[in-house]
């Protein structure tokens, strides 16, 4: 299937659809929600006019921000029904730590005021790409990367993969020569006149011939076998939530024998398990028993996601390791015994163990707390009712049932 023309090809698309459709939702209420709080907080400052006209401006963005979101990603309507049919928690963990909005910074950076960190990681890059066929770049976010390597004209066909419809959607309708009008909202503003900014995004140029765009997970690839030139992977080995050998396995798989593949880029695993964490010594040892071999490395320190509308600067020590796919490497993937046995085996029983019951004990308080909201019936009335299920006096239950319906964060 296709997303406004882009290739959307997932093992199950109605699930990742259903996913992304979720949390573009979600994204356009908190937007929302946010506009609203800014400007009940806005009534207590009579005596700060100059303030209030700063929440204002900020609150009408906010909500400039979901409209401009919502027709962005309008495509996404595709997957209303799905996203009603599949429960919520089935969809929860799909991609953990991945938000519609987690790198929308990286699109003004990529295409607004980031010209000095875009021309650092390009020069460092482009030298140790080669210069044949075909390029795929792995998590390429709102692709300015790719797209300055392209323009270059080395490579006959470029493409520029990703889960994020949102980063996809922009960088298509710019790479296509449209603008593209989002807010930029500073974390730290460096003044009231940076709270909020409207950028007008534009490519420089429209991209030449050749360039792709396809929605997939970098870990399962809709391409060939040995149909791919290079693999570049910026920015993205140390993000995934599982062990970095899935992501070596995969680009291994779609490499041409003596393939290459350039990462580049921290390497902070700050989300995955410890196990996982590779030191960059540790990198080249997983890469060699996925069929790679170390042709180069080198390290620099750069400037990363300096707004210059925030008081935020950072710099980052990056990577960059060239590997080459050995010529007769055959992917050979055993299954890591052990661990979590029942879900690399999924004939394989679930343990019913002390975790698993004490998880149903609380889903079910939930259900039963819940399921008796509606919307008529105040604190006092539920704990009358489960107060005697639970063998307190409804006094008693009042308190738990406070506690419990405070913690959900429901709104008035
Ligand atoms: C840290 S950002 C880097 C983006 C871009 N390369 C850059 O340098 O600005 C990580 C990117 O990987 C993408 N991503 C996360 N998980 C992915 C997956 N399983 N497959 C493909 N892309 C993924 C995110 O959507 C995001 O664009």
């Amino acid at each position: 299937m296709q997303l406004e023309g882009i290739p959307f090809s997932f093992s199950s698309e109605k699930m990742v659809g259903a996913y992304w459709y979720v949390k573009w939702q979600q994204a356009l209420r908190e937007l929302r929600q946010e506009a609203r709080s800014i400007l009940k907080g806005c009534d207590k400052k009579k005596d700060f006019p100059q303030i209030q006209k700063k929440l204002r401006k900020l609150a009408e963005a906010k909500n400039k921000q979901a409209k401009f979101l919502e027709e962005i990603l309008s495509s996404l309507n595709e997957f209303e029904k799905a996203a009603k049919e599949i429960p919520p928690i089935v969809l929860q963990n799909l991609y953990p730590n991945q938000n519609l909005l987690s790198y929308v910074d990286n699109i003004h950076r990529d295409w607004s005021w980031g010209e000095v960190e875009n021309q650092e990681s390009y020069d460092f890059v482009r030298t140790a790409l080669k210069d044949v066929g075909t390029l795929a770049v792995l998590g390429s976010g709102s692709s300015r990367l790719a797209y300055d390597l392209h323009q270059e004209g080395r490579f006959e066909r470029t493409i520029a993969v990703d889960i994020n419809p949102l980063l996809l959607m922009v960088a298509k309708r710019l790479m296509e020569g449209k603008n593209v009008k989002l807010y930029d909202f500073p974390i730290a503003p460096l003044s009231r006149e940076d709270v909020c900014l409207l950028s007008k995004l534009q490519a420089p140029k429209k991209v030449r011939e050749g360039f792709e765009f396809l929605f997939s997970d970098a870990t399962n690839l809709s391409f060939e076998d040995s149909s791919i030139d290079i693999v570049l992977t910026p920015w993205l080995i140390d993000i995934l939530p599982h062990d970095p050998l899935n992501l070596m396995r995969e680009v291994s798989r779609i490499l041409k024998p003596k393939g290459q593949w350039v990462l580049f880029g921290p390497l902070g695993f700050g989300y995955q398990n410890p196990e996982y964490h590779l030191s960059p010594e540790e990198l080249e040892e997983v890469a060699i028993e996925a069929g790679f071999q170390i042709e180069k490395k080198s390290q620099k320190e750069m400037q990363y996601m300096n707004n210059p509308h925030s008081q935020h600067s950072r710099r980052e020590n990056l990577f960059l390791f060239e590997f080459t796919k050995k010529e007769n490497f055959s992917l050979e993937i055993e299954k890591e015994e052990g661990k979590l046995s029942w879900a690399q085996d999924t004939s394989k029983a679930i343990p019913l163990n002390e975790k698993v019951k004490l998880l149903k004990q609380t889903h079910q308080t939930y259900h039963m707390v819940l399921s008796e909201i509606d919307g008529v019936t105040p604190i006092k009335g539920l704990a009358q009712k489960l107060g005697p299920r639970w063998g307190l006096a409804p006094e008693e239950a009042e308190v738990s049932l406070k506690n419990f319906l405070t913690s959900l964060d429901i709104d008035d």
